[in-house]
């Protein structure tokens, strides 16, 4: 007999990124930014008074709240932090999803929403985009997502790369009858995003990391903007101390340089669109990236060999088996010289 619940020992956990350990790749498979983070950040570790860890840190986050409120023209109570962005979809999927309550989300996606689903015994349901078309919504996407309780929708899509037009997002939040959390983890790559949404739609949810664009994955440190209502809501759910103090105090360091956050971004960009076409100029077929990686095919359609061939050469990127991605790598945006050094490899 099994101590766990039946969702629990039917389930398969959730498999992250390699994180070797065992010999320097160029990590070109979690999207990872290539850059460290902000200069403010080492000061502050560097001065920061250890005595403040004696205290449990501030459970509603008011010195980071107040910082994400003005960077983003909000209300404090908008806002929502939570330990890494995948803290905040475990408190969306506890608040808004279970037992006859649905959660549905596009494919291929970021998965560990399915997984979240599993965990909380909700039904789910995967809604596959129209592979043909470059990965966009199927035509029939309003009906598909109208009884929802929640639907995740990545934007920029990962692993895909690509971003759906604002104008499907506004019929997405109207046509769904339940909450749209909106993914953002890697909208600071992309020409426009969906932040004005939670004031324009009572159910949209945006959510945001630190992880990519901050160069701070290994802090663990994401939030969210809805309406007050919702926020609050889903503060019954979380964690009480989710987020440590030295996470929030490194949080508002690096949000508050925005110099930095823009050059490294725009670095990011310039080596995404070098990347794209010397991959094109070799034969592979890959998509516009509106993120920090790129979802290629190679001109054999051999990804999984590919995968194992630059990573036996110290390259590591992410192969997806599956029918709508088995022909894929996708690969990190890194620094000129990690991609040329890829370049040169293919
Ligand atoms: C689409 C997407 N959402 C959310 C996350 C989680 O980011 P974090 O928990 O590091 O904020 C990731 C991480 O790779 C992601 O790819």
């Amino acid at each position: 007999m099994s101590y766990f619940r039946n969702e629990i020992d039917e389930m398969q956990g959730y498999t992250p990124g390699e994180q070797p350990r065992d010999r320097r790749y160029i990590k070109l498979n979690t999207n990872e930014n290539p850059y460290p983070p902000s200069p403010n950040v080492a000061s502050l570790i560097k001065n920061f008074d250890s005595e403040t860890l004696r205290l449990y840190p501030d459970p509603v986050f008011c010195e980071l709240r107040k910082k994400i409120a003005s960077l983003f023209c909000l209300a404090e109570n908008e806002i929502l932090v939570g330990n890494g962005s995948d803290d905040i979809l475990t408190m969306a999927v506890r608040s808004f999803a279970g037992p006859g309550r649905k959660i549905a989300s596009f494919t291929p996606s970021y998965s560990l929403y399915s997984v979240l689903s599993k965990i909380q015994g909700a039904q789910y349901e995967e809604i596959p985009l129209d592979a043909q078309n470059g990965f966009s919504l199927p035509a029939n996407f309003a009906e598909k997502v109208a009884d929802a309780a929640l639907l995740f929708v990545c934007r920029p899509n990962a692993p895909t790369g690509n971003c759906f037009p604002l104008g499907a997002m506004d019929r997405l939040c109207d046509a769904c009858r339940g909450i749209v959390l909106i993914d953002e983890a890697y909208a600071d790559f992309a020409d426009d995003n969906c932040i004005g949404f939670p004031r324009r739609h009572r159910n949209a949810i945006v959510m945001k990391t630190l992880s990519k664009s901050y160069s701070l994955a290994g802090l663990r440190l994401g939030f969210s903007i809805a309406s007050a209502e919702i926020i609050a809501g889903m503060m019954k759910v979380k964690d009480s101390y989710n987020v440590s103090t030295l996470a929030q105090r490194i949080a508002v360091a690096a949000l508050d340089d925005r110099r930095y956050f823009d050059e490294t971004v725009s670095k990011i960009r310039r080596t995404r669109s070098k990347l794209i076409a010397s991959l094109r100029g070799k034969g592979f077929k890959v998509f516009d990236s509106q993120s920090n990686f790129v979802f290629a095919s190679p001109p054999d359609g051999d990804a999984a060999g590919l995968y194992r061939r630059l990573k036996s050469e110290g390259v590591l990127v992410r192969h997806f088996p599956g029918a709508s991605t088995g022909a894929y790598i996708r690969i990190t945006v890194g620094t000129d010289i990690e991609t040329d050094s890829l370049l040169n490899l293919l």
